[in-house]
């Protein structure tokens, strides 16, 4: 028999028990060495080959390292056991805990507003229209009656936009859409488009840089300052739920003649005289008037047949100033302000 080599034997049993990684690696290194077939059950069968002498000094070495192995083996798997359930008590999860409740978001009290100005208009046989928030010079200005150098440009603080050719701004009001639509449909017409414009102003409680309008248009046969008025008092009575005072003082618009604005009484004061107010106990809620004939003309309306029968009307709300009067909210920079505290209230 060749001499056997237990040094190198215990060495190569070793490496495989440091390398183990779970039980049964464990399990198919006891079975390699100390099994039935295991290569030192194998030495000790052949042992009894073996001088007597010979036979007593191997045998004691097999059994010495089959005891370390042994040794080894049973350090290992406590290692090993102690790791799982260790990890079993970490990832122990208390299945009658109750719950912790997911929190749920809700709609921005713009956006809860804004739906609710869209039903009631809706109702009133109003549909809503969208248009683009960049427009060019001609549908944001000229087409609405406002040619360059016009003072009345004035009126809004604009967003140019830097590009390569036409001059594109953030548009300033939604009136622009006016133009779009009637480019593209017939009278009789009744839209509503809500939607963000921008100025380049600064804010104070009754001023936001970006804000929302809601643009009105109706054009019909006869249709007069008479039809404005009513379906804005039907408006305020639905919106605010109650009969709101509101009053109509002329105003200048280059594409309304004759033109408004249109106010409430401040919820704030109550009427008395506030801040917001600037003590007058109103609060401009939109501009608005009569279509003005260049309007028309611009979009390229075929009023048709005779065009002296067709009239329009428009208005243009401020949507922010809208959910101020009907939550009393006396500055209109908390909308876009993140303030959790006043989102929640919503
Ligand atoms: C206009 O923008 C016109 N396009 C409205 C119009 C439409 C007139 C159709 C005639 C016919 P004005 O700049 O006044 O008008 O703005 C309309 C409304 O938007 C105001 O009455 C106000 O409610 C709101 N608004 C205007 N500027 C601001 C601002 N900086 N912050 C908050 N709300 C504003």
């Amino acid at each position: 028999m060749a001499k056997i080599d237990f040094k190198a034997l215990k060495n190569k049993a070793q490496k495989d028990i440091n390398l183990a990684k779970d039980l049964k690696e464990l399990d198919e290194i006891f079975r390699k060495y100390l099994g039935e077939k295991g290569e030192l059950r194998q030495i000790l069968h052949s042992l009894k080959d073996l001088p007597q002498l010979k036979r007593k000094e191997t045998g004691k070495l097999a059994n010495q390292i089959k005891k370390e192995i042994e040794e080894t083996l049973k350090k290992k798997k406590s290692n090993i056991q102690n790791l799982i359930s260790n990890i079993q008590k970490q990832e122990w999860v208390d299945i009658t805990i109750p719950g912790k409740k997911p929190v749920l978001g809700h709609l921005h009290p713009l956006t809860q507003v804004k739906r609710e100005v869209e039903e009631i208009f809706q109702s009133m046989g109003f549909s809503v229209v969208e248009g683009p928030e960049i427009e060019n010079e001609w549908y944001n200005f000229d087409a609405l009656n406002i040619p360059k150098d016009h003072p009345a440009r004035d009126m809004w603080d604009t967003l140019w936009l830097k590009d390569k050719g036409a001059k594109l701004l953030l548009r300033t009001h939604t009136s622009p859409v006016q133009i779009h639509y009637m480019e593209k449909n017939q009278p009789p017409l009744r839209i509503i488009v809500p939607g963000s414009v921008f100025r380049h102003e600064a804010t104070d409680t009754r001023h936001e840089f970006q804000l929302y309008q809601v643009e009105g248009l109706m054009v019909d046969k006869e249709i007069s300052v008479a039809n404005l008025k009513a379906i804005l008092a039907e408006f305020f009575k639905r919106f605010f739920g109650k009969n709101t005072a509101f009053r109509l003082d002329p105003d200048f618009f280059p594409f309304t003649e004759p033109s408004f604005n249109v106010s409430v009484t401040c919820v704030i004061c109550e009427g008395k005289g506030c801040n917001l107010c600037k003590k007058t106990g109103w609060l401009e809620m939109a501009g608005a008037g009569m279509v003005h004939p260049n309007v028309f003309k611009n979009s390229g309306l075929n009023l048709n047949p005779p065009a002296g029968e067709w009239r329009g009307w428009a208005f243009g709300f401020g949507l922010e100033r809208l959910a101020m009067m009907k939550y009393k909210i006396d500055d209109v920079r908390l909308f876009r302000s993140g303030d959790l505290r006043f989102l929640n209230q919503f």
